[in-house]
């Protein structure tokens, strides 16, 4: 008696394989169709009920599928883990499925202002430029014309590792590293992290980043640099943004400024973020001193440069309304999830 036709079989057996999730399951599929009750069994039984013209056709389409459902079964087994200790098995993953929850990741927000602000950097053609953290006393003080045992120095509150090895405490000694190495005409940025050894509050952290920008070649002036500066505020945070110069005092740059923008908050009127100045202090600048021309070899009568440097951290705070710079490193999934 021929159980059943083998088209109809072979297709049963596929789906029956394709749809397996387990062994169990998948050995429960073989019992069915090539056990002793199976419908391969079945068939092979039969060829001795089929004529004898039938006989070799029917016994050959018994056995290939017999053997289709061995390598079906063994094929699975393998692709089920079935050759590994179970504890080790990890089920296949379909990468094509829809995730199940929607919690991308994204950069942190002061990734994104960095980012933001060396994007514009580039725009208006610097190059970045980059410095060691662990920086030597020489290239974070002494060739940027801090005379040794000078109380400039306490201006900015060091970490040292040894006498002359510290954690460096502004961008600038990449201006120094940077001129060593390269001949004017350069336009550099260099963006990064800076230490120093402050008491933590709302605005002042020991560990926060700043960008540096340098700019040097024969005839660079203070009227370049006030240009450079009022792109950069002004792609950040509005055409309408002015800024201003208040005399300042940097050993590496002659003259030295501090530099105000208008308050984007209340566009100058007065408001709590400006403390109703109108204005906000953004960065550090001035024009480089001969002295550090001197100490990379660079000749002060030929070329004139300029340099800024300013706290990314203090800017991304202004940008996005954020009071407490600490908020930036505690890694508090409520705040970051904000931005
Ligand atoms: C400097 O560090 C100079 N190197 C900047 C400079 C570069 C001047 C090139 C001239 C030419 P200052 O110490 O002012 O300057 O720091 C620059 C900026 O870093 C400040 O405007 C402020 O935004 C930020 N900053 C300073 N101290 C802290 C702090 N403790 N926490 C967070 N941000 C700070």
């Amino acid at each position: 008696m021929i159980a059943m036709d083998p088209d109809e079989l072979e297709r049963s057996l596929r789906e029956d394989v394709a749809r397996c999730e387990n062994l169990e399951e998948l050995e429960a599929i073989r019992v069915k169709h090539a056990g002793r009750k199976g419908a391969i069994t079945a068939l092979l039984r039969g060829i001795k009920e089929a004529s004898p013209e039938e006989r070799p056709r029917f016994g050959a389409e018994a056995n290939r599928l017999k053997q289709l459902c061995e390598t079906l079964i063994e094929e699975k087994r393998k692709a089920l883990g079935g050759d590994m200790p179970p504890d080790l098995y990890v089920p296949p993953v379909d990468g094509t499925l829809p995730a199940t929850n929607g919690l991308a990741g994204h950069h942190h927000v002061l990734s994104r202002v960095l980012r933001q602000m060396t994007d514009i950097l580039h725009g208006m053609g610097y190059s970045p430029a980059r410095g060691p953290d662990v920086e030597l006393e020489y290239y974070n003080f002494e060739a940027l014309n801090f005379p040794a045992e000078h109380p400039s120095r306490d201006l900015q509150d060091t970490f040292y590792v040894t006498d002359d090895i510290l954690l460096r405490t502004h961008t600038s000694p990449v201006q120094v590293r940077f001129m060593e190495n390269a001949q004017p005409p350069l336009k550099i940025y260099s963006a990064g992290r800076v230490y120093r050894n402050e008491a933590i509050d709302q605005s002042h952290s020991a560990e926060f980043h700043q960008i540096e920008g340098l700019y040097v070649d024969t005839a660079v002036s203070m009227g370049d640099l006030r240009n450079d500066i009022a792109v950069f505020v002004q792609e950040l945070f509005g055409p309408r943004t002015q800024i201003r110069f208040k005399p300042h005092f940097f050993p590496f740059t002659e003259p030295s400024v501090d530099v105000d923008m208008s308050c984007f908050g209340c566009k100058g009127a007065g408001c709590a973020i400006c403390g109703l100045t109108g204005w906000i202090e953004v960065m550090g600048a001035g024009m480089v001193h001969p002295n550090v021309f001197r100490a990379v070899g660079y000749d002060p009568d030929r070329y004139s440069g300029f340099a800024f440097g300013l706290g990314v951290d203090r800017l991304g705070m202004i940008k996005h309304g954020i009071n407490d710079i600490r908020l930036f490193l505690d890694n508090d999934l409520r705040f970051l999830h904000q931005f």
